[in-house]
């Protein structure tokens, strides 16, 4: 174990630390694609009754580990039963899925960023403009490599220290943003109101295991877990703080951006369609069509469109600088390469998955992988198939073979105490664990199109 690991200072680093990792992509551009194709205030009902049940014992869970054997997720797993080992490395193969296409859509925010500087807006609202833009073979191609080579170099010469100390400023400027172009729409946008209504208001005839699935997928994905990464946070966090308090405060921040960045996309949409399913269900689309046609009805529209993407753009950059780094480093540990060779490696992996799911929606557009878009499988894969088996397992190490007091005896340090014991208890050793199975089957069930889900 090594004692001189450094910590987070203060109370408050802790959670903007893991808070600021967890805000990017998932939260602007997956939670609404999701919500609006899922039956809006369904999956928003179950997302929420996840995030508090299943979502926060697992956090709590992973963070406890980290602090409790200050040791990074490969080695934890090791250290407290040998058998367990190889749960951290399913866990690091995770964001090395995530990360190359992660930067394809970073690519297209940066385009659209170029866009509105350049004075291309009235241009972007238009209908086409979006696929016509993905649907060409090249240009594309070049905004990904634009992201993960700005990404590589951060990582290279080890100065993410500076991006995140500027993107921590522009993080509270990002939420007002969002809150200003959601207010404005819901009072300006005819039909707008019937949006909100359809994003808040759950419709259960909507509900299907399907909706539980996304969510459960988008849950890991957006408060970064079942990928060690909260493990590794855990690990330098001082004994002395909260661990239930830290969960709460980061799962109210990262939820409380993504429902805003819904409020802002969904309506629109909506309102835009006329309700139309097809339109609301676009998926990784949909971002890009609505804003530009907001921002066009908005006095300064052009100037919000700017600093908006200039800002999604700075909180992707950082989520892919920590998904880098977390596959660098856990590379340079397990091969015992230096830090250069080894982020080369992962600029390389990056580039072999971006390319095709890039290619994806051009020229590779007719190739399917189970029935899905080449970046809607590295998605599907990562979210709901590799991230539930790290989460289940994870539950199963907790539950039985690390047990859960080592995990509450873990929280309740220096006087700390873990009010959800109880639930805790159960969600760990009984329902996570079923409930993560039964979700794990049906997706897999539903896309090898065994049974329609
Ligand atoms: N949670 C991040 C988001 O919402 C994405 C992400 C997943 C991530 N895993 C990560 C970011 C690991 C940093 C590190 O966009």
């Amino acid at each position: 174990m090594s004692s001189n690991r450094s910590s987070f200072t203060g109370k408050i680093g802790f959670v903007l630390a893991a808070a600021g990792s967890a805000v990017g992509l998932g939260n602007i551009w997956r939670f609404p694609y999701l919500a609006a194709k899922y039956g809006g205030g369904i999956f928003l009902l179950v997302y929420i009754a996840l995030s508090l049940t299943f979502g926060f014992s697992l956090m709590v869970a992973e963070i406890a580990i980290g602090r409790k054997t200050q040791l990074s997720p490969m080695g934890a797993f090791r250290a407290l039963d040998k058998r367990f080992a190889f749960v951290g490395v399913l866990g690091a193969i995770v964001p090395s899925i995530i990360l190359p296409y992660y930067s394809v859509i970073g690519g297209w925010v940066m385009k659209y960023a170029y866009g509105f500087i350049t004075g291309d807006a009235f241009n972007m609202a238009q209908d086409s403009y979006f696929g016509g833009f993905i649907g060409q073979t090249w240009e594309p191609l070049v905004w990904f490599a634009l992201f993960i080579g700005i990404t590589a170099i951060i990582v290279l010469f080890g100065v993410e220290k500076g991006i995140e100390k500027v993107s921590k400023v522009m993080m509270p400027v990002l939420v007002v943003l969002i809150l200003f172009i959601a207010i404005f729409t819901l009072c300006t946008v005819d039909g707008a109101l019937d949006g909100l209504i359809y994003y808040i208001k759950p419709d259960f005839s909507k509900f299907s295991i399907m909706t539980v699935v996304a969510a459960m997928g988008q849950l890991f994905y957006s408060m970064s877990l079942a990928m060690g990464i909260m493990i590794t946070f855990g690990s330098y966090m001082k004994k002395d703080i909260s661990i239930e308090k830290s969960t709460k405060q980061i799962e109210i921040f990262d939820t409380g951006i993504a429902f805003l960045a819904g409020l802002m996309i969904i309506p629109a949409v909506y309102a835009f369609s006329g309700g139309d399913p097809e339109a609301l269900g676009k998926g990784p689309s949909l971002m890009f069509g609505a804003l530009p046609k907001i921002f066009a009805n908005m006095p300064a529209g052009t100037v919000i469109g700017v600093v908006f993407f200039v800002m999604v753009f700075l909180a992707a950059l950082t989520s892919s600088i920590s998904l880098m780094e977390t596959v660098v480093s856990t590379i340079q540990d397990k091969f015992g390469i230096g830090r250069k060779a080894s982020c080369f490696i992962v600029l390389g992996i990056s580039i072999a998955f971006g390319v095709p799911s890039s290619l994806g929606y051009s020229a590779w557009g007719g190739v399917k992988i189970l029935g899905l878009q080449i970046l809607d499988f590295f998605d599907f894969a990562s979210n709901n198939i590799l991230m539930p088996i790290v989460a289940f397992l994870t539950c199963i190490f907790v539950g039985y073979i690390l047990k859960p007091k080592a995990i509450t005896d873990e929280v309740e340090l220096e006087g700390n105490r873990l009010k959800h014991k109880k639930t805790f208890n159960i969600m760990i050793k009984y329902v996570a664990p079923l409930c993560i199975l039964i979700i794990l089957i049906s997706s897999v069930l539903d896309v090898f199109g065994i049974v329609k889900i």
